[in-house]
């Protein structure tokens, strides 16, 4: 897949390692990952590595279709903000795409909507597709406020920078209750939540169909990813648990290829 055809990819896998790997590991994983998935025709496979082994993937992956990309990145240009790690940085790295606001984060470091908002216009700005996170908790979803959350989460950055900034991004819809516990949504449910955003971005878009992609995460395995990514408005999923075995996340991918079409 030439550059070109990864913005009209019809479907992404991404990869999301969070705090899992190391120098080894990873070296026999992204060879895997090459292996088997290079040569997609459909779909644009991504992964987001911890920060200190995006050198490691870029050079592993340049000159392959799979890209790379970080899980989170300082909503400030430079200075003197110890430990943050700053857009032009993750482009000194060849990376393309950042992760933000993902519930692991934004509930242990306290990360509001504004704070986000702000990290997804530098992403933008740097020419790095923000894959942004939205989502309601188990409680949310059973007091039946789970579209008034992640509307909010949305319209955050809407009435800041306008709904065009979605053209060309990435919404990932993560229901918190369905990370890493093994309970995917049902199609039912998340076709429900897709078109919600979809229609929401559309509308905030002057009713222009949104370039945006809006991907499922939550429990996604070989076994649910077909059904799931046949469902209207799920362009693709963001992968945690299965995106470390090679084997499970070829089995996704190969999910996603043959969703095409
Ligand atoms: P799991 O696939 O492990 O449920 O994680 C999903 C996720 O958090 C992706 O960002």
């Amino acid at each position: 897949m030439s550059p070109d055809m990864k913005k009209t990819a019809q479907k992404f896998v991404i990869a999301n390692w969070k705090m899992h790997g190391n120098f080894e590991q990873n070296q026999a994983l992204l060879n895997a990952y090459v292996s088997k998935l290079n040569g997609l025709k459909d779909t644009q496979v991504v992964v987001c590595v911890p920060y200190p082994y995006l050198a490691q993937a870029q050079s592993l992956l340049q000159g392959t279709d799979i890209a790379w990309g970080a899980q989170n990145l300082a909503k400030n240009e430079n200075g003197p903000f110890t430990g943050e790690v700053s857009a032009q940085m993750l482009r000194d790295f060849g990376c393309e795409y950042v992760i933000l606001g993902h519930s692991e984060r934004a509930t242990a470091y306290c990360e509001s909507d504004e704070n986000i908002a702000q990290k997804f216009m530098v992403a933008k700005q740097h020419g790095i597709t923000p894959i942004l996170c939205v989502g309601e908790t188990l409680i949310e979803r059973e007091a039946g406020v789970m579209e008034l959350k992640v509307g909010k989460q949305l319209d955050t950055i809407i009435d800041l920078y306008g709904a065009d900034v979605f053209n060309d991004a990435i919404v990932s819809y993560e229901p918190i209750w369905a990370i890493g516990t093994g309970l995917a949504a049902s199609p039912e449910q998340a076709k429900a939540m897709h078109k919600f955003i979809f229609d929401k971005l559309t509308q905030a878009n002057g009713a222009q169909k949104n370039s945006v992609k809006i991907l499922y995460g939550g429990s996604v395995n070989p076994q649910n990813a077909l059904q799931l990514f046949a469902v209207e408005n799920i362009d693709g999923g963001l992968i945690g648990k299965c995106s470390l075995s090679a084997q499970e996340f070829e089995g996704i991918c190969q999910a996603a290829e043959s969703s095409v079409g």
